[in-house]
């Protein structure tokens, strides 16, 4: 899939602006707060529905206007165009549409205009906290399987009534064992579907990055990844069991916290160079090296597992990574897909580092394109 074009009108700092893309390379450039940001969380707006940045979307409307909109242009890998417009107004709330088509369920667009991203704004997945890692895995998941999107929305809901109850009947202990009965059932089995689902995919996933970490970091670094999960289990079938095991052991202190605790919804996934903790280990090339593989990682699965080629949106592709490193990562991503780099890079510096790779860049100043050029 490619973006040719997008055209922001009152989103974050952009009053009107059209940007025509080239189909691989497209270079943003700024100084800080100019709008490099802004211009990557629309794009992945346009593709899943939702900012990296914010649930409140009345944030992205620029101070003082009434409305935000976003309207891209893709040309999917078969030859399809389709045009994606997001309109929202705090009264209304988010409007796409997909050629003129109102959609109405905008779960059903997730996976159709596949993206990845690496953002230091996004999810600082190798640092962060566990729900950044659940929410990476949540939305690559909901991208490659439809099936995931689903039953993750009633798994929600299932967290939320139980929580209720839990919350509700804190002082009769008796009435929540009697209410929670069926909400136990159901979180069982979505949430053993879940977690067997993750599992299984992660498994496949670490493989793949490993084999992509090993290429673009310095030799003798490997990556391993594993699925930290409240229920403990040995192969698939361990899952169910355990997992009634497990939330009839701690149903106690659940009824005392008022809260699940036991299910997907607090599992976690842990990074390891040569077996030692990235998180606690980890200097900062590291992190960033892992980062990236991560997303490339994700890329060549979603072409595997849906056939359709993501764009890669890179924000800050320059901060922290050491030089040794950089040219490595560069040329690997650069022939990947389209893909959209911001730096704060100034334009003689980036001029001087993109040499002899054909790009489209633009200079951003103030929420306006300044320089935008073939080089
Ligand atoms: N809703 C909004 N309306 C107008 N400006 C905004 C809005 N939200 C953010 N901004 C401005 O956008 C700028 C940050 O843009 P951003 O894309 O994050 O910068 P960078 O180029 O450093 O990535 C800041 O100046 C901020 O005030
Ligand atoms: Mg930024």
């Amino acid at each position: 899939m490619i973006l040719s074009s997008v055209e922001l009108n009152n989103f974050r700092n952009y009053e009107r602006e059209i940007f025509e893309f080239d189909s691989s390379r497209n270079v943003i450039l700024g100084k800080n707060a100019q709008g490099k940001s802004n211009l990557l969380e629309a794009i992945y707006l346009l593709c899943l529905t939702r900012s990296f940045r914010t649930r409140k979307e009345r944030e992205t409307i620029k101070f003082n206007k009434t409305f935000a909109s976003i309207a891209g242009k893709f040309v999917l890998d078969n030859g399809q165009e389709k045009n994606i417009v997001y309109y929202f107004t705090p009264d209304k709330g988010k409007q796409v549409s997909v050629n003129r088509k109102r959609v109405e369920k905008l779960s059903e667009i997730i996976g159709n205009f596949p993206v990845v991203i690496s953002s230091p704004e996004a999810y600082n997945l190798t640092s962060g906290a566990p729900a950044d890692r659940r929410k990476f895995l949540d939305i690559l998941l909901s991208q490659i399987s439809n099936q995931y999107i689903l039953n993750l929305q009633e798994y929600n809901k299932i967290i939320k009534q139980r929580n209720a109850i839990l919350n509700k009947y804190s002082h009769n202990r008796s009435k929540i064992i009697s209410l929670i009965q069926p909400w136990d059932e159901y979180l069982i089995e979505k949430g053993s579907w879940l977690i067997r689902f993750r599992d299984s995919f992660l498994k496949t996933f670490n493989v793949k990055l490993r084999d992509v970490h090993s290429m673009i970091s310095v030799p003798d670094e490997t990556i391993k990844l594993t699925y930290q999960s409240t229920v403990d289990f040995e192969n698939s079938d361990d899952v169910k069991p355990n997992f009634r095991k497990k939330l009839e052991a701690m149903k106690k202190i659940e009824i005392e916290q008022g809260n699940t605790i036991i299910g997907p919804h607090r599992d976690d996934i842990l990074f390891f160079i040569n077996d030692k903790e990235l998180r606690k280990y980890g200097s900062r090339g590291q992190h960033k090296t892992v980062l990236i593989a991560i997303m490339i990682s994700e890329f060549q699965l979603i072409i595997e597992k849906i056939h359709e080629t993501p764009i890669i949106l890179i924000d800050d592709l320059f901060s922290e990574i050491d030089h040794t490193r950089e040219d490595k990562i560069l040329s690997y991503i650069l022939d990947l897909g389209q893909n959209f780099i911001s730096t704060t890079l100034d334009y003689h510096e980036a001029l001087a580092f993109f040499n002899k790779k054909r790009a489209h860049l633009f200079e951003l100043n103030n929420g306006m394109i300044f320089r935008n050029e073939k080089i």
